[in-house]
């Protein structure tokens, strides 16, 4: 039985999934904080799951080898886990990086109706005992246009949404998106500055986007209108923003990332946004959500499963990319060998030289690595697999056949 390690207060809904499958699942609350420690608790599991604070290095993937086979990273980065050498031991990474993508597109719905009524604002003076009623310069949203800059996975979902509230939506992306509802694309930002009464950020973090919100493009938003980010830090030229809403080129902002955030809640936060009128600032919350937490907890929970019951590492981060149907009548061998030439004719010569019968075979490589999943009948499998496991280029070898879906 697959032994699994839950660490870091993971979504009680993957235990649940786990378990229901047939695996044997422990938790810890906390991460550990010293590596010998983390390394003398995970010693004998076959998946670890861990969120953004226990950090998987070289030494600690060395030291928990041979039983680790596979990592659920249950949230959205995995800059804590060393993935190349994660990827050379044959471990395959997990995580979910679409799970919060709703909570995200919720918080940029409810930014964009708060700037146009001044929302922020109206509460701060209201609980310091200031009556600050006027329907000046607020307004619907019905009917204003929203720009979104990036149209991909929360994008679109901002698209859709926004267009339930009665909004027109353009965006732009550097890559041909198809557009949703009514949404229309433009062929440059400079033109969802020009026509947007709101514009929205949600790119990625690239030598592309960072700074792409600079002074020269704020001059070209239409006055008055409003910024929305809750993509990176590093998107929007903070400085040039205090200006535009400082000289009322702009009428308001909200910015849930910065380029500097604290590591945690005890660490004060200073930004030079602080104080100015109509500016929305959040502690990076996008995505944090129950649901988002409960969303990823399923999707890490299913990409394990599916890793030992299949072999199947699709959504892999550091992994080459196999779906794989369910183990039928067959039995199933996992190989994660070097990619260097003719691997798979070796592979195939031991199945042969066994009298086996190869009824399917799966193979996908990245740089430094190939996985092969196949199903084979007609011999002893076990032995295959341990033939096969002798290769000097074979680095991890499995036989999947005491697994079926659903067991
Ligand atoms: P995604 O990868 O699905 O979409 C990003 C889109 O941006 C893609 O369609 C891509 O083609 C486009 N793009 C890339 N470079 C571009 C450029 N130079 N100009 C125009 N478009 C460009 O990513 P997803 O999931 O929609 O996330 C978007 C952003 O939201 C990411 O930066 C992510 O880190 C951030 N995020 C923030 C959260 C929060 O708590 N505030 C939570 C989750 C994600």
């Amino acid at each position: 039985m697959k032994k699994i390690l839950l660490l870091e207060g993971i979504h009680k809904v993957a235990r649940d999934i786990l378990e229901e499958q047939g695996f044997y699942v422990e938790e810890e609350k906390g991460a550990f904080a010293s590596e010998e420690d983390l390394i003398n608790r995970a010693k004998g599991f076959h998946a670890l799951g861990i969120r953004s604070k226990s950090k998987i290095s070289q030494g600690v993937l060395e030291k928990l080898q041979p039983h680790l086979e596979v990592l659920g990273a249950f949230c959205i980065g995995t800059n804590q886990v060393d993935l190349e050498y994660a990827n050379q031991c044959g471990v395959p990474v997990f995580n979910a990086p679409y799970s919060n993508t709703r909570s995200v597109a919720e918080l940029v719905i409810a930014n964009i109706i708060s700037l146009a009524r001044h929302l922020g604002d109206c509460n701060m003076k209201a609980h310091k005992g200031i009556w600050s009623k006027t329907a000046i310069q607020r307004h619907e949203v019905r009917g204003k246009v929203l720009g979104i800059v990036g149209y991909g996975h929360i994008g679109s979902q901002v698209s859709v949404l926004a267009e339930a509230l009665g909004l027109k939506v353009i965006y732009y992306d550097i890559v041909k998106k198809l557009p949703l509802g009514n949404a229309e694309a433009k062929e440059s930002l400079e033109e969802v500055l020009k026509e947007a009464d709101f514009v929205s950020f949600h790119v990625p973090e690239t030598h592309l986007t960072k700074g792409m919100m600079g002074i020269n493009q704020f001059r070209q938003m239409k006055e008055g209108a409003y910024l929305i980010n809750a993509s990176r830090g590093s998107v929007v030229d903070i400085s040039a923003l205090v200006e535009v809403i400082q000289s009322q080129k702009l009428r308001g902002a909200a910015i849930d990332v910065f380029p500097k955030e604290p590591p945690n809640n005890k660490e004060p936060f200073v930004s030079e946004l602080q104080g100015l009128p109509n500016v929305i600032l959040t502690p990076h919350i996008g995505g944090s959500t129950e649901e988002a937490q409960k969303a990823i907890g399923q999707e890490v929970a299913l990409s394990l499963t599916q890793f030992f019951k299949r072999g199947s590492t699709s959504g892999a981060v550091n992994f080459p990319n196999l779906e794989v149907p369910p183990i039928k009548d067959f039995r199933r061998i996992i190989n994660v060998h070097k990619n260097v030439p003719g691997v798979l004719g070796e592979i195939n010569k031991i199945v042969s030289e066994n009298s086996g019968n190869i009824q399917a075979q799966h193979l996908a490589t990245d740089t430094h690595i190939g996985y092969v999943v196949m199903d084979i009948g007609g011999c002893e499998i076990q032995k295959v697999a341990q033939e096969i496991s002798q290769l000097k280029t074979s680095i991890r070898t499995q036989v999947l056949e005491h697994f079926h879906e659903g067991a």
